[in-house]
């Protein structure tokens, strides 16, 4: 029977930001060892990496079908002119296969989209085993289609293959939170006010801003800012559930050409922080046999407090409780445990400041006991009662994880999961 479990957000790696177009067979089952040794690191018990999407290029340029309306794929990079022995690789390892499309006529970087063979192409990815589909928005834009009719589309076809394959398909919309132009039904809106909704989906998430870093492979630059643009278009808290995610994009920790200071994990950490809060889908763009030689990265992508935070049941959204100066926010995230928050200290400034919360802005009875456990230094829970204080380091974070008692009444803020700000 179809799985109806709403899944946590996804974890796992998709082959655009190191490998772009240049991809083959080889290379995705390179990745996916690489994945299989990379989860190793993991202790038991901690929520693995499992996801591997073959993301954009896998389409021959400027040739996008053959006769039979097929997509064509080059039968000298990947077996027999199709996908099915990558997804077969990618499952023997006990990982699941993403597959990529693209709404339009015309997709992104000279490759044929889908439009008019979304029920087809997205029936022959069910066919060959894909678990997941990431549908990008490239012809869309160019040729103005609305997103949200575009998706209603795709997610009845999804919704078609999970029936006839009676397993879950997760569907990933990647339109980078563009707004529906005049004349649609979400003119104006971004996916985060349909992208929950749309023909009752299993499961979903919707991309909330651009990529991360335009650049792909060796050219990739991103840095902390980008990071925190990337982090702040994300906030719509109100379209968050379990289930249901804000997607930030993939995570640039450890890449080629990325700013985050690599003698100081400082940035790197603040990144996972802030996507763990975020329950985002913890996606690495890595070239992940490189990521094998950087321990220093790794130790931050494999952190079990921080994943298990991120991959939270409950999969709520982060609520900013407060804004107490200029650089500094302070996040706060409901989690499945009674009385637990993962709580976020962010400071933009360029020096550490003190920072503090209180038990009250966490929703927790103001004058109950806390325990406050900062979950990067790994060090004994602390008690505190109603307030903590901590330094923040220079744009940086400080993560806990906080246990006090839930009020009855929680302030407006944490209840509607709406922002105070
Ligand atoms: C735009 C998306 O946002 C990226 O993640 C990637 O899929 C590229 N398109 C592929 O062309």
């Amino acid at each position: 029977a179809v799985d109806v479990a709403v899944p946590p957000a996804p974890m796992g790696w998709a082959s655009w930001n190191s490998f772009g177009t240049d991809i083959t067979e080889t290379i995705i089952k390179d990745q996916a060892n690489a994945i299989k040794e990379f989860n190793t690191r993991l202790p038991p018990n901690t929520p693995k990496y499992n996801q591997v999407n073959i993301d954009a290029g896998f389409w021959m340029i400027g040739q996008g079908r053959r006769s039979d309306g097929s997509q064509n794929i080059d039968a000298t990079k990947w077996t027999g002119g199709s996908l099915k022995s990558s997804v077969n690789y990618i499952h023997s390892l006990g990982l699941k296969a993403g597959a990529y499309m693209d709404v339009g006529f015309n997709g992104c970087a000279g490759h044929a989209g889908s439009e008019g063979y979304y029920f087809p192409d997205i029936q022959r990815f069910a066919d060959n085993g894909f678990d997941y589909i990431k549908v990008d928005f490239c012809g869309g834009r160019g040729q103005g289609l609305g997103p949200k009719e575009a998706y209603s589309k795709i997610a009845l076809a999804v919704q078609s293959a999970v029936i006839q394959a009676q397993r879950d398909i997760y569907l990933s919309i990647c339109n980078w939170g563009f707004y529906g132009p005049p004349g649609f039904s979400d003119s104006g809106k971004g996916p985060w006010t349909w992208a929950p909704g749309i023909n009752g989906i299993a499961s979903n998430m919707w991309r909330t801003s651009d990529d991360i870093t335009f650049a792909v492979g060796s050219n990739a630059r991103a840095s902390a800012e980008d990071v925190l643009v990337n982090f702040r278009a994300n906030y719509h808290p109100e379209a968050q559930h379990t289930g249901y995610y804000n997607d930030p994009d993939m995570m640039v920790i450890g890449m080629d050409g990325v700013d985050l200071n690599p003698a100081d994990p400082v940035q790197s950490r603040a990144h996972m922080s802030l996507w763990a809060v975020s329950g985002a889908p913890l996606m690495m763009g890595n070239n992940m046999k490189t990521l094998l030689q950087q321990p220093q990265f790794s130790a931050i992508l494999t952190n079990p407090a921080v994943i298990k935070i991120d991959q939270d049941s409950r999969g709520l959204p982060p609520i900013r409780v407060d804004t107490p100066a200029v650089g500094q926010e302070i996040y706060a995230r409901r989690l499945a445990g009674k009385g637990q928050r993962a709580v976020v200290l962010l400071n933009t400034n360029l020096q550490p400041v003190k920072m503090s919360f209180t038990a009250a802005q966490l929703g927790l009875l103001p004058t109950g006991a806390l325990s406050v456990k900062d979950v990067w230094a790994n060090t004994p829970a602390e008690r505190a009662s109603g307030r903590y204080e901590a330094t923040v380091p220079a744009f940086g974070t400080m993560m806990f994880l906080v246990s006090g008692t839930d009020t009855t009444s929680v302030p407006s803020a944490v209840r509607a999961g709406t922002s105070p700000a």
